[in-house]
């Protein structure tokens, strides 16, 4: 076992030799066949997996806990990429690091002074950062952005899968690339479709997290393929 901080920067490092990539939302999957799942999108060509976990409490929506994630990590070694949609993630984000997970993302609507616990995710060894939702003020990442390995612009309000992407996450991610320079992860969620993807990119986007125009398509393979072959046209 390696130490934390090299542990995060293998992390940084594969996602940031991966940029642009897909990252699939679970959210949407067949979980009746996790593992099958699983192997689909490996197959697929997929670098890093999206954990959408949901409290019902911060979000009105619930998905899963820390059981998901060991599970996941006992079946693949893909990077996992978890987002706390929670109300308390001081309480439970180590908990997911414990659990396997590589990235960790919470939303600055739920600890309004997020510093201790970014600290405490990369001393555990996860890469850790920021989500913000459409709605709430821009001003409030910027002054941790410095301390975050990534930062998720959400281009939906968290909670649900299949909504139409909010074009405020595009000016949000060419301010951060301007400003935060060449190694900051940027990470975007909510409506990336073959519409949308082109455009994220474009803004600086690395990390497209893609549910429904994945999960809701019979091919997996072939979404993904298209996807690629939109982000990057
Ligand atoms: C929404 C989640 C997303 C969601 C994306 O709160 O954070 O990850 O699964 O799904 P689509 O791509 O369908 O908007
Ligand atoms: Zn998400």
């Amino acid at each position: 076992m390696s130490e934390p901080s090299s542990r995060a920067k293998n992390t940084i490092l594969a996602l940031r030799g991966a940029r642009p990539t897909i990252l699939p939302s679970l959210l949407l999957c067949d979980f009746a066949n996790l593992e099958r799942e699983v192997r689909l999108l490996e197959e697929a060509g997929t670098v890093c997996l999206h954990l959408d976990v949901m409290d019902g409490h911060f979000v009105p929506n619930l998905t899963y806990g820390m059981p998901i994630v060991s599970a996941l990590r006992k079946i693949t070694k893909l990077t996992l990429d978890v987002h706390l949609m929670i109300s308390d993630p001081s309480q439970y984000a180590p908990q997911f690091v414990d659990a396997g997970a590589d990235a960790i993302t919470f939303h600055i609507e739920a600890l309004p002074e997020p510093s201790a616990l970014l600290t405490k995710l990369q001393s555990q060894g996860a890469a850790a950062g920021l989500a913000i939702n459409p709605s709430t003020p821009f001003e409030s990442i910027l002054p941790f952005v410095p301390q975050c390995d990534l930062v998720l612009a959400m281009s939906v309000d968290a909670g649900f899968g299949g909504q139409p992407f909010n074009p405020v996450a595009l000016e949000r991610l060419a301010h951060l690339r301007k400003a935060a320079g060449p190694d900051l992860l940027l990470e975007v969620d909510g409506g990336v479709n073959d519409s949308t993807i082109h455009q994220c990119v474009s803004s600086g986007a690395d990390l497209l997290v893609v549910g429904s125009a994945i999960f809701r398509q019979a091919d997996y393979g072939q979404a993904m393929t298209r996807l690629r072959r939109v982000m990057q046209a």
